[in-house]
């Protein structure tokens, strides 16, 4: 049985099912790079070419003598990119488009230095040089004599030539070169049931890198893993080929739904990206020197530095690899977003609450449930659909009885200022009598099998066919199908959810699309597998952008990601179930895909398979309303769960998780700003913000929101009690429940109960909230602000505020924005505009500022406006807690103020 079709009648999660996804072993290009002989590759130093982008040479395997054209690239913003080839395949190999973005404009490079064996290249760089050891083949970045990192360190750099098939037409006995070939999988391979047969046949290629003086390693979503990289010698390799996994196995490397092939690595003073462009089967290996994850070895060993070494193999393309230089983790976001793009900025709706499950019945249980969130005053923004609301699931159509009047519903939503969310999926049901896939067939818009026939796998329909995202056209064509004419029932404050696009076939290999399967160019399944996602993501988008006159941002969540998916909008952490373990594993996933750049990420609420009990629930409800993307979703088969289901008290707690996510908008939206322009993720590991200290590069429990909050959800059952670790022996931290004082650097036990969860401000910061309730985003947005200012041990703080219209790209087009900066020094705080630009003016006020560590009672409070009269302000001062709030303010947050405390 597979385990997910529609005829599940189980939801317990249990191993059935899971043996139908590969293992390395099974995979034969994974043992031809791990199994072959060792390789050495000699530079010829005689085709050293500069180039107006580089430079460029061949390197010549000593044994098969095979030739590679390495091509290296320098960039301004502190990347290196190294690009390696076959100097003559005989076809081209496939290189991964519209991943990149922009014209990557590489430095000019000089030899500096050039010996009989080695060449060191240098550009404007003031302390990075690339040096080139002619034989064997290195290569190493430097920063001034330090080597940074070395490619080829281990020689491990196996590049599969694309060879004419061999004959293989022998009559039985079968003859040497079949046995062979059947070892080696190069040409065929067999997996289960299914035959993958290889037009270019063995094409894998591999390379290794040595990251010196690094000790700690993250990043390669997605895995249902810890936040810190695993050691993989003598087991797994992280896997990145994305795969449709029900209930997925905890603690695993094996592929999931997105892949991002970006390792970081950091230490002390630096951090280090390795990017590794590559969208086909893709495994990971990863040897620490010593680790932190293993016990000591009990003999005393030789104290060399520590390294870390990065084994990248993949099945098809070529070796594209950027090595992301920092030095900090800021830099490496900026670097990683100058080269993938920046995380899109969400319509501010997007980031409230979504209510979502497998699936709401009909227009009246939509509209019951709507009501609902009014009734126990729960704001929300929007009510997703799935599958079930089609006719017969044919994406782009209504069922005619469940859902006759879709617009009326939409509108109905709308009035209150809410949305609606639909699922579209790629593939199409196979029906002559549909009008679109009749379109779609005539149109050549799907993929095709190896034969050349239009391409048939089963999925929710049965019998589907897949668009062929690949192409620009079929793209052009799918974004069109969101056109309000088109998409009949359809209207502007509906937005779309791509699933099951990795994409999923229930029939196919590991319930995915066989590898043979042809594509837009002819090029592969097998090359572009995982991008599949990527871009039916970005075909959406278009057609969401295209149906408001490029006016509206869009919002699309999709299940299967890529690296740059980023640039679209939203994913989640798909098929989890309602265990505790799943919550707890959440947070370094959602930790894991922030640090790879897709920032706007979730996990379903509750879990999507079984039941939570009350108390799961609830401390699901606490930690993803501290999460980028909020989403209760839930299978068919489980039972109920609108937040109002389990009695008042859950509710209750239920309704104040959720105000307080509301209250916090200003912040997150300010948070999401910064993403879209800076690449730095509204949520980060603790070692982000406090680089330099050990004790946070392994916390994977708890995080930070942006700079100024600390989050420490509960995720474990009948908690009275917590310990938290506050970092940075200088910090100052204030909970911001019971806004009690705590130095950093040492660890708190800090009872919590039902409704509580540790949140603490750092001292420095500063976190607006809006003042008041509402239903949706639309009413808050409307709120006046509060303040909060929690001074560092110097009593400064700083903080930013963004503010613009909510839904439309006027921000981009028109500046029509405001960007605002706080800063309290010597008992002034200044509201000021911040210098990135943007002026424009909204009606937000603040209504009031507390400023926390202030250790004596003021005399007075005075308020500045420029070219007004001086006025005394309002105030009230707590002496136990250092609290000074000051109240009754009317000030417009985009004019310029002070605040004076004497
Ligand atoms: C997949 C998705 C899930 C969705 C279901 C039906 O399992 O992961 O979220 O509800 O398909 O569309």
């Amino acid at each position: 049985m597979t385990a997910k079709t529609e005829s599940v009648t189980s939801v317990v999660p249990n191993d059935e099912g899971k043996e139908k996804f590969k293992k390395s072993d099974d995979v034969a290009f994974y043992r031809r790079q791990i199994q072959g002989p060792k390789l050495t590759h000699q530079v010829l130093l005689d085709t050293l070419v500069l180039t107006e982008g580089g430079a460029r040479f061949e390197l010549l395997q000593a044994v098969t003598k095979a030739r590679l054209l390495l091509s290296l690239s320098a960039h301004k913003s502190d990347f290196v990119r190294i690009l390696v080839d076959e100097v003559q395949p005989i076809k081209p190999r496939y290189r991964v488009p519209d991943v990149i973005v922009g014209e990557q404009r590489s430095e000019p490079l000089r030899v500096e230095e050039q010996t009989e064996d080695v060449v060191t290249l240098s550009w404007s760089s003031r302390c990075y040089r690339v040096r080139v050891w002619r034989i064997p083949f290195r290569l190493e970045i430097l920063c001034d004599q330090n080597v940074l990192v070395t490619f080829n360190y281990e020689d491990k750099l196996r590049f599969e030539s694309l060879q004419h098939p061999p004959s293989l037409s022998c009559e039985p006995p079968r003859c040497f070169l079949q046995l062979q070939e059947e070892q080696t999988g190069s040409w065929k391979e067999t997996f289960k049931e299914f035959v993958d047969v290889k037009a270019n046949g063995p094409s894998s290629v591999g390379a290794d890198l040595r990251l010196h003086g690094f000790n700690h390693a993250f990043g390669l979503p997605e895995h249902a893993d810890g936040l810190q990289l695993r050691e993989t010698r003598g087991g797994e390799p992280y896997r990145l080929y994305n795969l449709d996994v029900f209930a997925y196995d905890l603690n695993s490397r094996l592929g999931l739904y997105g892949s991002v092939p970006l390792v970081l690595a950091h230490k002390a003073d630096r951090t280090l990206g390795v990017f590794w462009l590559n969208a086909s089967e893709t495994y990971v290996h990863l040897e620490y020197s010593s680790t932190n994850l293993q016990e000591a070895p009990p003999v005393k060993r030789k104290r060399t530095p520590p390294y870390t070494d990065v084994h990248w193999l993949s099945e098809s393309g070529v070796v594209d690899c950027t090595v992301l230089l920092g030095p900090g983790p800021r830099q490496i976001f900026k670097q990683y977003a100058e080269l993938t793009g920046y995380q899109a900025l969400p319509p501010l709706f997007a980031l409230g609450y979504h209510q979502s499950r497998w699936n709401y019945r009909d227009e009246a249980d939509v509209k019951a449930v709507d009501a609902g969130f009014d009734l126990h005053q729960i704001p929300y923004d929007v009510i997703w659909l799935d599958i079930e609301h089609t006719d017969g699931k044919k994406y782009f159509t209504w069922d005619p009885d469940l859902f006759p009047d879709p617009v009326g519903l939409q509108r109905h939503l709308q009035t209150k200022g809410r949305k609606m969310v639909v699922i579209s999926d790629p593939h199409i049901k196979v029906d002559p009598f549909w009008s679109l896939y009749d379109d779609a067939k005539k149109g050549e818009h799907f993929i095709k099998d190896r034969e050349g026939q239009v391409y048939q796998g089963s999925c929710w329909p049965g019998e589907s066919s897949y668009l062929d995202f690949s192409s620009p056209r079929t793209r052009a064509w799918y974004s069109r199908r969101f056109s309000l004419k088109k998409y009949k029932g359809s209207t502007t404050s509906l937005f779309v959810w791509n699933d099951m696009n990795e994409p999923s076939v229930f029939d196919g290999p590991e319930q995915t699309m066989p590898k043979d399967a042809v594509h837009h160019g002819g090029w592969e399944h097998r090359d572009l597998h995982n991008l599949y996602g990527f871009y039916q993501h970005m075909a959406t988008v278009e057609g969401l952008i295209t149906r408001s006159g490029g006016a509206e941002r869009p919002f699309v969540l999709s299940g299967s990601f890529f690296a740059g998916s980023q640039r679209f909008g939203a994913v989640w952490t798909g098929d989890n179930v309602a265990t505790w373990e799943y919550l707890k594993i959440s947070i370094p996933m959602i930790l894991s895909l922030s640090l790879a750049g897709v920032a706007f990420c979730g996990a379903d609420v509750g879990g999507f398979v079984q039941d939570p009990e009350p108390e799961l629930l609830v401390r699901w409800y606490q930690a993803a309303a501290l999460q980028p993307f909020f989403r209760g979703h839930s299978a068919k088969e489980t039972k109920r769960r609108e937040p109002w289901l389990f009695g008042e008290e859950v509710t209750a707690v239920i309704r104040s998780v959720i105000q307080q996510r509301y209250t916090l908008l200003p912040f997150w939206y300010t948070l999401f700003h910064h993403a879209h322009t800076c690449g730095l993720p509204p949520v980060r590991p603790l070692w982000v913000e406090f680089p330099i200290e050990e004790s946070t590069f392994t916390v994977d429990d708890c995080y930070m929101i942006g700079g100024a909050l600390l989050a420490c959800p509960v995720t474990e059952p009948g908690i009275q009690e917590v310990q938290v670790s506050l970092p940075g022996p200088e910090e100052v931290w204030y909970d911001i429940h019971s806004r009690q004082v705590y130095g950093g650097g040492g660890t708190l036990r800090l009872p919590v109960t039902l409704e509580s969860v540790p949140v603490f401000q750092r001292g420095g910061s500063v976190v607006c909230r809006s003042v008041g309730s509402g239903t949706c985003t639309a009413d808050f947005q409307r709120l006046p602000l509060e303040i909060t200012v929690a001074l560092d041990s110097q009593g400064e703080a700083e903080g930013e505020l963004y503010v613009d219209d909510g839904h439309s790209f006027c921000y981009r087009d028109r500046k029509a924005f405001s960007l605002r900066r706080f800063s309290m020094q010597a008992g002034c705080l200044l509201c000021r505009a911040a210098s990135r630009g943007g002026s424009s003016h909204c009606g937000t006020m603040v209504q009031s500022v507390t400023i926390l560590g202030v250790k004596k009672q003021p005399s007075s409070v005075t308020v500045y406006i420029p070219g007004e009269e001086d006025t005394p302000a309002s105030f009230e001062y707590v002496e136990s807690h250092s609290v000074l709030t000051v109240y009754n303010l009317k000030l417009r947050v985009t004019v310029d103020w002070e605040i004076h405390i004497c």
